[in-house]
């Protein structure tokens, strides 16, 4: 049974994995799915700066395309190269549109400085009345 602890170590140490380059920004992400597994995740910059993936999305992407559809949590740990976080990484609005497509209104999203401060927010608090999964499309 993981705990919150758990997956914010994971995201800090993810951090390291960063291809930062360009805005020198690590950003360490780790997502833990109903079936009990973490996947981790770091941003991706691409010199073409539009094909760059989030910390988050990398984590999704390398869940759902291993066969997980259901989450529970996610730990997100972000801040300037070299440096321990000094803000809480908020996840930008494409991430937040990812989560929406497979987690439910009571996911949490964490988002940390370090594993004793951090904050805890809801999927529906974070991402009110954006356009999910509904009867009209599927
Ligand atoms: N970034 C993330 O990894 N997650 C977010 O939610 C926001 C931004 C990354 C993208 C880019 O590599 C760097 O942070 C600066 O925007």
């Amino acid at each position: 049974m993981y705990e919150v602890k758990d997956l914010i170590r994971l995201a800090l140490e993810m951090r390291a994995r960063a291809y930062a380059p360009y805005s020198h920004y690590q950003v360490g992400a780790a997502l833990l799915s109903k079936s009990g597994k973490i996947y981790t995740g770091c941003n991706i910059e691409n010199a073409s700066f539009g094909a760059t993936n989030c910390a988050e999305r990398t984590a999704f992407f390398k869940a759902v395309s291993e066969g997980e559809r259901a989450f529970t949590a996610i730990a997100i740990a972000g801040g300037a190269q070299g440096k321990e976080p000094v803000g809480y990484a908020y996840p930008c609005g494409l991430c937040r549109q990812v989560m929406l497509e497979f987690c439910e209104p009571d996911f949490q999203v964490i988002v940390a400085k370090n594993e004793e401060d951090y904050i805890c927010l809801s999927l529906e608090n974070l991402m009110p009345h954006g356009f999910g999964r509904c009867p009209d499309l599927c």
